[in-house]
């Protein structure tokens, strides 16, 4: 469906005036038959979505697997799992396939998103694959494991450890490769044989290929995408189906982890053959202020009966609560009409309303995402025969070239992070409880925007950012044609760029905190000048055909100004470079890679009318809690060992002053934002710390790159971003941790991460200075401090007054363990989770900040234990492990309410030397 904005021109306001009485008598039709239909209308008919989560079977090959192939892969020559992020892509390697591959029976199911007639696929004739056991009904999977879906074949499972891992430290190295298999049953009864059935497919990782009663009938590669399959012509009504789904993940297909399986919710959606479309609605509010927006509708049915059908339209508006459910009666309708879709024909509806008095999306805190429901009725011979809703929210945003983004208005500097696709512990299993405390902890730093790096999220990630009021960067690639991996995207980038990107643009554009797309990061055809632009422009179009009203862009790191690269984008996107890459003092050493000034000014003066953002800052590193002497004297140093980084335990300093390569520490980073104020602001690499990608040490299993890192614990750098994002908080934080009998009498420096301007620091009562922030400093630093038992205070002020202050003090020995846990009650849904935050604390109640007592947890009651963690990227023990060693004082247990068992569940904890404690927590049914 394009949606092109239509221009004003005479002939086209004649058309409209005639459409317009058209609809006014087919509106006035519609209410007279309304008031018959209504009486008819029938739940029965309404859409089903039935979760289809439950009760699969399971078996991933140990060793060879089958043959059934969508196509050959290069082999892998040579492997550098530990590249350097900003390493030039390469050419792909082109191979051909001798064997018979299945590709061609996968491509048609991309034909809903090719435009061109003549590109899309006919499928061919056959089902080669018949004889193959695991797709039919008769074969036993008695002996396959039983899994619920979302399900991540890998997360569970042993890291695999040593220099020469199967699965290196870039892609996490949990066994996440290989080919499995998943088999159910579905039963479809003789109340649904005139209905149309899909199956909806969130994210499977990747290469799914769907069999229903023997026959192959779909799939889809890239595994970031949703997509939907027609089951209705395979159906057997009134008995059992069998589906079978193969999954093929590729090693060394990504430079973080991918997670393995079906990682997202799987639906069987029950139709009447006239129906919405998949993703069949697309809602823009052109014009929008306090007293009146207009909101448009464009609206695609589709019959698939066997004869043309008459069909009463009706789409109501209703305003939504803070749960996203409909409040009241309908506040406004959009004209009704009756239409006439022939046979196998689909309709598309472009109408119009205007709604007085909106309640505005905003972004949180300083407004409030305020969401409505579009609510699309269809009624066919005097029933209902289809809903659909559209969740939707009006607001207006700008993208001003000096003055940023201006949202409804108002300017909103823009303080986001990036963030990967896993769970951390959970992996790349889908669960909206943990995506939630994601968020909520980003909302506590101060942040209000997200990067989806690099791939389109779970479909509820983006329901959750529009009901907490984050603005969103929506994106889909990291690879085009050319590669950054073997294994990457760029395989299959031929046959699937335009698919993949309308599929990803029509499931998500209705989302109010989505307010840029972005096609592309730092991809290889930033590097072949008009080739590689020819290529931006390319996306760039589908993307504006999908969605005219939002702009695109592509982040680029090595593309200049003036390069033909940056032309082809609506805003520019830049990673790092804005700050300059490998270009303070401490960075001249370096040797290869990219290496630019502060490319700001540079972009500006060559697109004065468009709006900058920096997509990728910082890339600071650091491990929570852990302290490397002695400490950089700049406020910006690449990590190297002994500089920062430490080889034997794999840690990276919490100073946070250190950096990959190309990075910029916050400071030198906030530096730069205030320097050139015309930007609209930065997107952190990354918010939490994600699993894959351990830039320095790829021995170990996790990034090192988050505020937060991987069990949800706040580094130090947490506050040195939330002073700057929530400057009326009133915090002073003080580090390094005060425990360190081995340094008495020796140069441990204090930093203070606070929101006021100037402080004074005591030690044990002695005051060591007081420090004022000069301009461009953002942190406070004594750094001439002997060590000496006792207590560091901080007294901060603003303005020369009073502000806050802050104690840190030596503990005494650990003796006890504390736990929390961030909800106590929580569903038995078998979704909801409850995390658990174990401290190990002196008699004082005070956190022994270096800590590392081996914990074990048992369970009792109706919940379960899923996961353990500390936030240790060198940490090897399996999430899946009930005993966990503490880390810098810290540890998570991950609980899950049993579905459907109610009551007490008790969470146990205990260590050698160190009292035992339990958590209490109730399951109910909410
Ligand atoms: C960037 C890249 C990110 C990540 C980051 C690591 O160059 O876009 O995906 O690799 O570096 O610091």
């Amino acid at each position: 469906m394009n949606i092109i904005k239509p221009e004003k021109s005479m002939q086209t306001e004649l058309l409209n005036n005639f459409l317009l009485k058209l609809k006014i008598l087919a509106f006035l039709w519609a209410i007279v038959s309304w008031s018959v239909q209504a009486q008819n209308t029938s739940t029965k008919y309404k859409t089903e979505r039935i979760k289809l989560n439950e009760g699969w079977r399971f078996m991933r090959y140990q060793a060879n697997s089958d043959k059934l192939i969508y196509d050959v892969r290069p082999a892998i020559q040579e492997v550098n799992d530990s590249k350097v992020a900003d390493s030039k892509p390469d050419e792909a390697v082109k191979v051909e396939a001798k064997e018979q591959v299945l590709k061609a029976w996968i491509l048609p199911t991309a034909n809903d998103f090719i435009k061109d007639p003549a590109k899309k696929h006919v499928p061919p004739a056959g089902n080669p694959t018949a004889d193959f056991p695991f797709i039919k009904s008769n074969f036993s999977d008695d002996t396959w494991e039983k899994v619920d879906l979302p399900h991540d074949w890998a997360i569970n499972q042993a890291f695999y450890e040593g220099d020469k891992p199967e699965v290196g430290g870039g892609m996490g190295r949990l066994p996440s490769q290989g080919v499995a298999w998943y088999r159910k049953k579905i039963s479809i009864n003789q109340a649904d044989k005139s209905k149309i059935i899909y199956l909806d497919i969130d994210g499977a990782m990747s290469y799914s290929m769907v069999w229903l009663n023997g026959q192959l009938i779909g799939g889809w590669p890239y595994g970031y995408n949703s997509y939907r399959l027609d089951l209705t012509p395979y159906l057997k009504i009134g008995s059992d189906n069998q589906l079978a789904i193969r999954i093929d993940n590729p090693n060394h297909s990504a430079r973080w982890y991918p997670g393995g399986g079906i990682y997202r919710n799987v639906w069987l959606t029950k139709v009447a053959p006239v129906h919405v479309a998949q993703w069949g609605t697309f809602i823009t509010t052109p014009e929008v202020s306090e007293s009146e927006a207009t909101i448009n509708l464009a609206l695609q049915i589709i019959n698939r009966a066997n004869v043309n059908k008459k069909v009463a339209v009706k789409t109501e508006i209703y305003a939504l609560d803070s749960h996203s459910k409909p409040i009241g009666k309908a506040l406004a309708n959009f004209p009704s009409e009756i239409i006439s879709i022939k046979t196998g024909e689909n309709y598309l509806q472009q109408t119009t309303l205007k709604l007085k008095n909106p309640k505005l999306w905003g972004v949180y805190p300083s407004q409030k995402p305020h969401l409505y429901l579009a609510r699309t009725r269809l009624f066919s011979e005097g029933k209902l025969v289809n809903e659909y809703d559209t969740p939707f929210g009006i607001r207006k945003i700008e993208f001003h070239p000096t003055q940023g983004l201006i949202v409804n208005g108002k300017k909103i500097k823009i303080q986001g992070v990036n963030q990967h696709h896993d769970l951390g512990a959970l992996g790349a299993a889908f669960n909206v409880r943990a995506a939630e405390r994601q968020l909520e902890v980003l909302r506590e730093l101060g942040c209000n925007a997200i990067r989806m790096s690099h791939n389109p999220p779970a479909p509820e990630l983006l329901d959750l950012t529009d009901r907490m009021g984050f603005l969103v960067i929506d994106e889909i690639f990291d690879s085009w044609e050319r590669k950054k991996t073997p294994h990457d995207f760029h395989l299959i980038f031929p046959d699937w760029h335009e698919p993949d990107t309308r599929s990803f643009i029509r499931r998500d554009r209705n989302h109010p905190s989505i307010f840029a797309w972005s096609f592309g990061n730092e991809v290889g055809e930033q590097y072949t000048d008009v080739e590689g632009a020819k290529i931006a422009k390319k996306l760039h179009d589908i993307v504006h055909e999908e969605d005219p009203t939002r702009p695109a862009s592509a982040s680029q790191n090595y593309a200049k100004a003036d390069m033909p690269f940056s032309k082809e984008m609506d805003f520019m996107s830049l990673n790092y470079q804005g700050e300059g890459i490998r270009d303070a003092p401490a960075y001249q050493h370096l040797k290869g890679g990219i290496r630019t000034s502060p490319s700001y000014p540079a972009f500006q003066k060559a697109f004065p009318d468009k709006m900058i953002i920096s997509s990728e800052t910082a890339s600071a590193l650091s491990t929570r809690g852990s302290y490397i002497f002695p400490v950089a004297s700049e406020n910006s140093a690449p990590v190297s060992d002994g500089v920062g980084g430490n080889p034997v335990s794999k840690e990276v300093s919490a100073y946070e002053l250190y950096t990959a390569q190309f990075g910029s520490s916050p400071d030198k980073v906030f530096a730069t934002q205030d320097r050139h104020p015309y930007v609209a602001g930065e997107f952190v690499w990354t918010g939490w710390d994600y699993i894959g990608e351990p830039t320095p040490y790829y021995s170990a299993r996790s990034s090192y790159s988050g505020i937060i890192d991987l069990a949800g614990f706040k580094k130090d750098r947490f506050y040195l971003y939330q002073a700057r994002w929530r400057p009326n908080l009133r915090i002073a934080h003080i580090l390094p941790h005060w425990n360190w009998p081995n340094r008495v009498g020796e140069i441990t420096p204090v930093h203070v991460f606070t929101s006021g301007d100037e402080a004074e620091l005591f030690l044990n009562g002695v005051s060591q200075g007081r420090k004022k922030k000069a301009e461009f400093e953002y942190r406070l630093r004594w750094d001439e401090v002997k060590y000496q038992a006792g207590e560091l205070k901080v007294i901060a002020y603003k303005n020369g007054e009073f502000w806050t202050e802050e104690i840190v003090k030596t503990t005494e020995k650990a003796s006890k363990i504390q736990a929390s846990a961030d909800r106590s009650i929580i569903k038995a849904d078998g979704e909801d989770l409850a995390f658990i935050t174990v401290k190990i604390t002196d008699k004082n109640n005070l956190t022994v900040p270096d800590a590392n007592h081996k914990l074990s947890f048992s369970i009792e009651g109706a919940g379960e234990i899923v996961a353990t963690d500390n936030g240790n990227p060198a940490d090897l023990m399996s999430f899946a492990s009930h005993q966990r060693q503490a880390f810098n004082g810290l540890a998570l247990v991950i609980v899950r309410a049993k579905k459907g068992q109610t009551g007490k569940i008790k969470l146990n904890i205990k260590a050698d030397d160190l009292t035992t404690t339990s958590v209490d927590l109730i399951s109910k049914i909410q």
